[in-house]
């Protein structure tokens, strides 16, 4: 079973596909944090995205691994787990920006591919539904208001006791759907046959439900 839930920033995807994978015994897992991670990568190493031979060179100085860790997917640079440090605002712009880049989508391809075909999976991310997972068995667009967005980002922030500016996390949201739903590789944009789910006025218990009620059996 594979079930694909994309959708732009901020609108619940990973809390929502988690639960619904924890539900059902399935993995979850998170692409963005792949994309985060190579993003990480080179905001560290100050590699410049737009020059094409720096990223190739980048690309082939980096390895990113998945493992799971009592049931949680655990994102590993060159032998580190960067979980936690991947989840920083400025890692997401990072990650928007080199995920604009062929090289850097093709690198993560296999990796995703390889952890749908073995088992069960609720994979999310921007082009699960239109790319990676074509034949998935259940296909959702999960979106929410940009306001709503941004106040879920903001409060979620705060409970982690990480810096959190409600107006700047609203721009951010904003540039960055704009950035990935404009760039010419994958782009995101609803699968013609996934299901468009809006979660601003649903709780987060309704979402899952109206999911799983959705999964072939
Ligand atoms: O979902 P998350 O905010 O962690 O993703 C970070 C960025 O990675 C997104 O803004 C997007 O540009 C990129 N991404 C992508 N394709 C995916 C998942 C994430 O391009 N499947």
């Amino acid at each position: 079973m594979n079930i694909a839930i994309d959708g732009p920033a901020g609108a619940g995807k990973s809390t929502i596909a988690r639960r619904v994978a924890k539900e059902k015994g399935y993995i979850y897992v998170d692409t963005g944090a792949m994309y985060r991670a190579i993003g990480l990568y080179f905001m560290n190493e100050g590699v410049d995205a737009e020059n094409a031979a720096a990223v190739l060179e980048a690309l082939a100085a980096i390895q990113v691994e998945i493992k799971y860790e009592a049931g949680e997917q655990q994102v590993y640079l060159n032998g580190k787990n960067v979980s936690k440090k991947i989840r920083q605002e400025a890692v997401g712009n990072m990650a928007s920006k080199v995920a604009t880049k062929q090289a850097v989508r093709d690198k993560l391809l296999d990796l995703q591919r390889n952890l749908a075909a073995t088992q069960d999976v609720v994979m999310d991310g921007r082009d699960i539904g239109t790319f990676v997972l074509p034949n998935a068995e259940l296909k959702i667009y999960l979106t929410a208001s940009v306001d709503t967005r941004a106040d879920r980002r903001y409060k979620e922030l705060v409970e982690k006791h990480m810096p959190a500016d409600l107006e700047e996390i609203k721009r951010d949201i904003e540039a960055r759907d704009y950035q990935d739903m404009h760039r010419e590789i994958a782009p995101l944009t609803q699968a013609e046959d996934a299901y468009y789910l809006d979660s601003s006025a649903l709780t987060i218990d309704e979402v899952v439900a109206e999911i799983i009620r959705r999964i072939p059996q």
